[in-house]
């Protein structure tokens, strides 16, 4: 099978989306698929070869001209975070050109890139509670740090509503915090106008992935995310020696079913397709679960749970991405 690897993207999760690409291309058997690397900027498609040469993609049927033959794709796996890999502009693109692809549909994306949005589609599955939030547009900029106040108690998340990696994202303990961290989230590049601000849940961290595997939906072994203080930021995630987590987690068997019944209900809610993971608190009070978000293309990298949750579940990585890419062409 000819695999287009489709990876970069418009927005600053673009190294990481190189990172996450590498990463599986290492992973997938070339004796059973050719792989090529697409890499998606704003304004130019290329295909970059093992040289590092790039060849231009033809956009009107997403093929390849190389030098003796017309690279037509069986299947793309597409391994860009942010837009417009994760927001479904790119699983649209191909949906219109009839190839298929390893990720959730074109609606699935628009939605889950759009974290106020999810979460209003899932609010009312049972066992799942959303953190109080307010969604506030840049032309409320003026007004913002009064409708957070009046609606909000300290501490606060603050970040871009259509953001991933922790891009743009700060957490606030004092009010006069505030001001800066709006105007970070807002300026994040291509995150869209809207920013979302949340009351902080006080428990522990956790992510996991679930995938469909024929009719069953699997979830693979949680992940805790421990970070000392301050919160899973950009740095923790990818640039810090120690990954600051664990897999799978030290949780009690009922917890594990809570955690389980709630993140298929939210699968199935969202009508996801593939593997895609959902990042989640446990109330310390409470072991209520609070939502945080889902990620349609979760992060692929050294650093990153999915791999090491797929290892954790005692599975093979290149076996689970071969999965996935059969998954996709059936
Ligand atoms: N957005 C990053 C890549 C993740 O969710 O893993
Ligand atoms: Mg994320």
């Amino acid at each position: 099978k000819r695999i287009a690897l489709v990876t970069g993207g418009h927005t600053d999760e673009f190294a990481i989306s190189l990172l996450s690409a590498d990463f599986v291309i290492g992973q997938l058997d070339d004796t059973k698929y050719d792989v090529y690397k697409i890499v998606v900027s704003e304004g130019r498609w290329v295909y970059m070869d093992d040289t590092l040469a790039v060849h231009p993609v033809n956009r009107a049927d997403f093929t390849l001209r190389l030098r003796h033959e017309i690279v037509h794709f069986d299947v793309a796996f597409i391994m860009l975070h942010g837009i417009p890999g994760e927001n479904g502009c790119f699983q649209a693109y191909l949906e219109l050109l009839g190839i298929p692809y390893t990720s959730c549909d074109a609606a699935t994306s628009a939605i889950t890139m759009n974290k106020a949005y999810t979460k209003a589609v899932i609010a009312d599955i049972d066992n799942l509670f959303v953190a109080k939030s307010v969604q506030i547009d840049s032309s409320e900029r003026d007004v913002a740090e009064q409708l957070v106040t009046e609606r909000l108690s300290l501490p606060y998340f603050v970040k871009p509503n259509c953001g991933g990696s922790s891009i743009g994202m700060s957490k606030v303990k004092s009010r006069d915090e505030l001001p800066a961290a709006l105007d970070r989230a807002f300026s994040t590049k291509n995150a869209g106008s809207q920013i979302l601000v949340e009351e902080f849940v006080t428990g522990r961290e956790f992510s996991v992935g679930v995938f469909k595997r024929g009719n069953k939906t699997v979830v693979l072994p949680i992940t805790e995310v421990m970070v000392a203080d301050g919160f899973f930021d950009y740095e923790a995630k990818y640039l810090s020696k120690i990954s600051p987590d664990m897999t799978p987690a030290m949780l009690s068997p009922f917890q594990r079913s809570l955690v389980e019944e709630v993140v298929i209900a939210v699968y199935k809610r969202l009508a996801c397709k593939g593997m895609v993971r959902v990042d989640f608190f446990l109330e310390d009070k409470t072991g209520k679960f609070y939502f945080i978000e889902i990620n349609t293309i979760p992060g692929q990298t050294d650093h990153s749970f999915i791999p090491k949750q797929v290892r954790a579940a005692g599975m093979d990585l290149s076996l689970f991405y071969e999965e996935l890419i059969e998954a996709a062409v059936v």
